[in-house]
Formats: structure tokens, C-alpha cells, sequence
């Protein structure tokens, strides 16, 4: 079946997109226990690149899961098929000349590592949102720590299903000691000092 699946390359490319754009385009991805600010911190980012005005846009977890990815639960498989449609969605992002920011836990190194993979050179910044469990699990936004305690939930993140800090990311933001828009700032400082915008 996949052999008879040809690939048509497009008049439009991805440099001509960037360069109409006037700016890079690439995928931001933000990994990190849940609560620990990693969508706070992605529409922050995501709002500052829109006024100075970049094209981007937002994949967040929680939403993707809605849509796209409804249907797939926690388990490493499933949470492995997540980040590979994600993953993909992205590259189509950057292929279009837009700035992904991607916001989801993203435990798996390996599940990362092939998104980066999957890219171009360059293309792919790895952002770690380095926040304690206890300090996650005190702030518990959505209740979902107490329910993983209680045995509510199975296979929750921090808990009873593992979580892989990067090795070396790009950045990383410690969102337990800093506030969200300072990290948001830590981020558009990374983007001028790579070039990817100005
Ligand atoms: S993953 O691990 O990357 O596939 O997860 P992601 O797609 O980012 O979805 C995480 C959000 O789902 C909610 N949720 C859970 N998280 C972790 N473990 C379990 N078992 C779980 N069940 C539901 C939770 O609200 C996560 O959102 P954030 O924004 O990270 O808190």
C-alpha cells in the first residue's frame, strides 16, 4: 500500500513561506509535568510573538486531545501515538512557515527525541518547564493530583507513571521560582538570540 503513495513536492516552499513571513519558522516544545505552567507559559509566549507579528501558533495537550487526538488515553503507547501525530502536525506548522509552540507533558525522551528527528537542523528547541512535583501537585489546578493520590486516576504523571527530564534542552525555565511572563520573556530572548526572529 505505501509504495503506491507517491510524494508530490510542493511550488510553494517552506523557504518561501519563511521568507514572505520574514522570520524563521520552527517548532518550541515545551515539556513538563502537568501544573507545571507549560500552557501558561505557551499562550504568553504565543501572544508576544502575535504582537510582534509572528506567525504562530498553539498545540496544547489538553486541546489536541479533543480533536485530532481524542480517543487515546495515558498509556505509553498511546501517549508514545500522541506525541508522533503532534509531532507531525508541527512539521506541517513549519513547513508552513509558522512558529509551533507545543505544550504538552511529553515524558518519553525517546517520543521527543524522534519529533526532533523527524526535523531539520536547527528547527527544533526543546524547552524544559522545570517545576517540583510537590510544587505541581500543591498548586493542582485541575484537582487531578488529588484524584491520582486517591487512585482516581491510573498512570498519572509524577505519580505512578514516569516522567523523563530532558538531558539537554535548548532552555530551561524554572517555573517554580519564576513567573510566567518572565519565562515567556526567557523564551523571546532565546528566539532573538537564534534568529528566528527579530
Ligand atoms: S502526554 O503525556 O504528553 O501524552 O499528555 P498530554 O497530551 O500533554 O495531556 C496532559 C493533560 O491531560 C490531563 N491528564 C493527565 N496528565 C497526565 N497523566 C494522566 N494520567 C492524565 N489524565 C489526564 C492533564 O490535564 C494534562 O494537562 P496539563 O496541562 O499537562 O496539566
Amino acid at each position: 500500500m505505501d509504495t503506491n503513495i507517491i510524494w508530490h513536492n510542493q511550488t510553494i516552499t517552506k523557504q518561501d513561506y519563511r521568507k514572505k513571513n520574514g522570520h524563521f519558522s520552527g517548532v518550541i516544545w515545551l515539556t513538563g509535568l502537568s501544573g507545571a505552567g507549560k500552557s501558561t507559559i505557551a499562550n504568553i509566549l504565543n501572544k508576544k510573538l502575535y504582537a510582534l507579528n509572528v506567525n504562530s501558533y498553539l498545540l496544547d495537550g489538553d486541546n489536541v486531545r479533543h480533536g485530532l487526538n481524542k480517543g487515546l488515553g495515558f498509556s505509553e503507547e498511546d501517549r508514545q501515538e500522541n506525541i508522533r501525530r503532534v509531532g507531525e502536525v508541527a512539521k506541517l506548522f513549519v513547513d508552513s512557515g509558522t512558529i509551533a509552540i507545543v505544550a504538552f507533558i511529553s515524558p518519553f525522551r525517546a517520543d521527543r527525541d524522534r519529533v526532533r528527528e523527524n526535523l531539520e537542523d536547527g528547527e527544533f528547541l526543546e524547552v524544559y518547564v522545570d517545576c517540583p512535583l510537590e510544587e505541581c501537585e500543591g498548586r493542582d489546578p485541575k484537582g487531578l493530583y488529588k484524584k491520582a493520590r486517591s487512585g482516581e486516576i491510573k498512570s498519572f504523571t509524577g505519580i505512578d507513571s514516569p516522567y523523563e527530564a530532558p538531558l539537554s534542552p535548548e532552555l530551561t525555565l524554572h517555573s517554580g521560582q519564576k513567573e510566567a511572563e518572565a519565562c515567556a520573556d526567557e523564551l523571546i530572548d532565546l528566539l532573538i538570540q537564534k534568529q528566528w526572529v527579530t
